[in-house]
This record gives structure tokens, C-alpha cells and sequence, in this order.
């Protein structure tokens, strides 16, 4: 190993050793290479972290998406290390453990209609990527073998291994590994505040047009190519986009017709975040696959999985036919312990029913920030909201690539979280602040996100 020489104070601190040695994801290293100092958070309890200074802040955005449950449940912890304390790890490749057993049998059991089949991921992407590999190998198998393109949704994210990242609708996070798989279609997604003009105030007639718009690339596409539409129940890139009355039941009306297979996204949207296990069986509407990952640990234990309906697992019954694919971690003894733990809480303490009874309030509370002339839109359900900012409400208008990079990534994400709130501010699609906290926080903490939004972003304004 060779060492950068790193002068000053501070150099053997954990945010100079992070600087030097941890290549962090989806990160400006400039910023610290420049005197920023990267945040290590140290400990975590409830809804709040701790910083390596003993500075707390409010996990506005469950570590990323993740910790339904809060920080600190020693419950799952103590599951954890008593799974690693009798098997520690054994492959699920034509051998099962108990665990991995209960896991699959208890979400099939949650998840809706009979997508009773789970098949093991680490993560949300491979997920996906296992999501597209199926449809693939099933459309092979029944005869139809060009079926294979997939229909995604503009800005939406769907993870970054090459697949994934095809199937992602943000062209900047694509763009520097093109080119990608091919065979992927993007058409518009729902996002009510951007709708075409004549559509904004009439959000049936929105959501039947933008249902419309993926039957029409199916036609445009060929039926005979298309092997599935891949959608969150609420996108999150872009700003957290619910879909609009009526939306999944069109597009589930579109892939019955074109035979063609629903795919949803639950990555964020799975294990509570929208007052259910799954967004799906809240929305009523049954996909014929189910990605989630996340939330499935509150992330103790990094785990993921795809869940697939009867009829895809049927041509898989019989002789020597077998889906190709897997991963060393599917099924993890240690991740499915976590899992399992984490579920019995959810159903102990009522998690479901506490975002259902809460989800209002906490909307209403983030609904005070529209006095701000910098905030455009509040949308979002459950326990996962964004906010859309403006430089002028009453046209719309979205800041500028400046203003963007300015007051949206040089001054919001740093102020918020200087002020206590570990959220995050996005500009994938229009400049967004997304909300995401720990699905046990109540009022108290509400008002706590409301105050300090409203003070960074009055500030931002003042910038803009
Ligand atoms: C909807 C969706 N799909 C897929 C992914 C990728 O998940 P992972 O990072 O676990 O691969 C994410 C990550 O945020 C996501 O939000």
C-alpha cells in the first residue's frame, strides 16, 4: 500500500482515511479532495444518527430508503447473531436452510394473488436484473422467443448493474456507459405537477394518457417483442410521482392484453413505506412480478428479492428446464434471520396501521411548506414525500442548470443536514428534496422536518 501524504490536522481522522481509501458511490470526491469533510455517521437509535462529534441528526430518508424500522433494534441484531452462531452461511443452489424456507414461504404469503414463487437477491438491481432475465428465459421457453424488451419510465431508477441500468430512465446516469443492454423503451411517467396542460386538472383523464402511452410502444414496438413493463407503485426518481386513479389498473388491462408481464418496482415502495407489506396489495392491483429488496431488513442485513407468479414458475416445474441465474448471497442464512425479525416486529407493533393513521398528518404538515414561494409541489403517500422547487409557482418554472448546481447541490443537501436533517436533494429530473423517514416517527418528529425544511429552504430562496 502506498499512502497519499495528507498534511494538517485531522489526517488520521475517519473523514481523512474515507477521503483517502473509501471510493464512495455516487460521489463528488472533489468536494472533499477540496476541504470538504466527509460526514461519518457513527451510531443510530430510533429515527436519529449520530455523527463522530456527538452531532445528531433526524434520518429524514431511512439511511437510503432502507430502515423502515429505525436504527438500534437489537431484536433483529440479536436474530442476526444467533443465524451466524448456527449457520453463518450455506448456498441455496438445489440445497435450502430453514430460514431462507420461512423468508420465501412468509412473503409469498404477503405479497398479492398468487406470486407465491420468491427467488433471492442482495439488493434491489439484481432484483430487477433476475426480473428481466426471467421474463427473457420464460417467453423462450412457452415458444414466444422475441419477446425480450422491456418498457420502463422516464426518470425512473432501477439500479446500476448494465440491465438495470438500461431498464433506468435517467439518460445522465446512463450516458457514460453506453452503450448499454438493448431493447429497453422509455415512455412518460406520472407525474401529475408536469402533466401536459391540458391534462393537469384532470388527473383520471392524466393517468388513463400516460397508461396509454406504453400500450402505445407496445403497438409501436410489436406485441410479439415485448416481454414486460417495469414501474414503480410511486416513483421515487423525478420526486416521488403516485400513480394517478386508475393508472395500474390501465396498465394491467394493457399487459393482459398484449400479454405482456407487469413488473413492479417495490424496491422503496415494499414493506410499509406506503402503509402495506406491498404498495401493490394497497393499490389492488396484482403485477405478475414483484421486485423489493431494502426495507425487507429495515437494512440490517443487505437482502433483496424478486417474487414471481405461478404461471412464470410453471414451465420450471417440469424436466430438465431451470432458470439460469443466481448469486452467491441468495438467501443469506444471516439476511433472511433479519428479515424474519423485522417482519415480526411490523406485525407486533402495528406498522402497517401506524403509517396509515399517520400518512395524513404527515402530509399535511409538509403541505405547510407551499407558503414558500420556492416550493411548487408537495407530493408523495405513505410515508414517502418530495418536494418540488421553483423559481416561479405561478408559471411553474423549474430552476436553472445553475441555480441547480448552486443553491440545489452547493448549499441545500450540506444546510439541511447541518441544521439536523439527513435528507436528500436531487436533481435527476427537476430539483427535488426527498423525504423518506423511519416508519415509527409520528407528529413530533413531522414538525422537526417541517422546521428545519423551512428555514434551509427560505434561506435557499434568498440565494436563488
Ligand atoms: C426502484 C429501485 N429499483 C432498484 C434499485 C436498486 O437497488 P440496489 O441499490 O439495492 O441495487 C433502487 C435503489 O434505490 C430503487 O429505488
Amino acid at each position: 500500500m502506498t499512502t497519499t501524504p495528507t498534511p494538517g490536522p485531522g489526517a488520521t481522522s475517519l473523514a481523512a482515511r474515507a477521503r483517502d481509501h473509501l471510493w464512495m458511490p455516487f460521489t463528488r470526491h472533489s468536494v472533499y479532495e477540496e476541504g470538504g469533510e466527509v460526514p461519518v455517521i457513527v451510531r443510530g437509535e430510533g429515527a436519529y444518527v449520530w455523527d463522530e462529534a456527538g452531532r445528531r441528526y433526524l434520518d429524514g430518508l431511512s439511511g437510503l430508503y432502507a430502515v423502515q424500522l429505525g436504527h438500534g433494534r437489537t431484536e433483529i441484531a440479536e436474530a442476526m447473531a444467533r443465524q451466524a452462531a448456527e449457520l453463518a452461511f450455506f448456498p441455496i443452489w438445489s440445497y435450502a436452510h430453514p430460514r431462507a424456507i420461512e423468508l420465501a414461504e412468509r412473503l409469498a404469503d404477503l405479497a398479492p394473488g398468487d406470486l407465491n414463487h420468491v427467488f433471492f437477491t442482495s439488493g434491489g438491481g439484481e432484483a430487477v436484473e433476475s426480473a428481466w432475465k426471467l421474463a427473457k428465459q420464460y417467453y423462450k421457453i412457452v415458444g414466444q422467443p422475441n419477446k425480450h424488451k422491456v418498457i420502463s419510465r422516464s426518470i425512473a431508477y432501477h439500479g446500476t448493474t448494465q440491465g438495470a441500468l438500461s431498464i433506468t430512465g435517467i439518460p445522465g446516469a446512463k450516458e457514460p456507459f453506453e452503450p448499454l443492454v438493448p431493447s429497453t423503451i422509455k415512455v412518460p411517467n406520472t407525474n401529475a405537477y408536469r402533466a401536459p396542460e391540458t391534462l393537469q386538472d384532470d388527473e383520471k383523464a392524466f393517468g388513463r394518457w400516460a397508461a396509454d402511452r406504453i400500450a402505445e410502444a407496445i403497438e409501436f414496438e410489436g406485441p410479439g417483442t415485448v416481454a414486460a413493463v417495469f414501474l414503480e407503485p410511486v416513483q421515487n426518481a423525478g420526486g416521488c410521482f403516485p400513480p394517478p386513479p386508475g393508472y395500474l389498473e390501465r396498465v394491467r388491462e394493457i399487459c393482459d392484453h398484449y400479454d405482456v408481464l407487469m413488473v413492479a418496482d417495490e424496491t422503496i415502495t415494499a414493506f410499509g413505506r406506503i402503509g402495506d407489506t406491498f404498495a401493490m396489495g394497497r393499490f389492488g392491483v396484482t403485477p405478475d412480478i414483484i421486485t423489493c429488496a431494502k426495507g425487507m431488513t429495515s437494512g440490517y442485513s443487505p437482502m433483496g428479492a424478486m417474487i414471481a407468479s405461478e404461471r412464470l414458475f410453471e414451465p420450471f416445474r417440469h424436466g430438465s428446464e431451470m432458470f439460469l441465474h443466481g448469486f452467491t448471497w441468495c438467501g443469506h442464512p444471516v439476511g433472511a434471520a433479519a428479515a424474519l425479525a423485522n417482519l415480526d416486529i411490523f406485525e407486533r407493533e402495528g406498522i402497517h396501521a401506524h403509517v396509515r393513521a399517520n400518512e395524513e398528518p404527515f402530509r399535511r404538515t409538509l403541505e405547510r411548506l407551499l407558503d414558500l414561494p420556492i416550493v411548487g409541489d408537495v407530493r408523495g403517500a405513505g410515508y414517502f414525500y418530495a418536494l418540488e422547487l421553483v423559481q416561479d409557482k405561478a408559471t411553474r418554472e423549474t430552476l436553472s442548470a445553475e441555480q441547480s448546481e448552486r443553491v440545489l447541490r452547493n448549499y441545500l443537501s450540506t444546510a439541511l443536514f447541518d441544521n439536523g436533517l439527513y435528507c436528500r436533494a436531487d436533481d435527476r429530473g427537476e430539483p427535488i428534496v426527498q423525504i423518506c423517514p423511519p416508519l415509527i416517527i409520528g407528529q413530533t418528529e413531522f414538525d422537526e422536518i417541517e422546521q428545519i425544511l423551512r428555514a434551509v429552504l427560505t434561506e435557499a430562496w434568498a440565494r436563488l
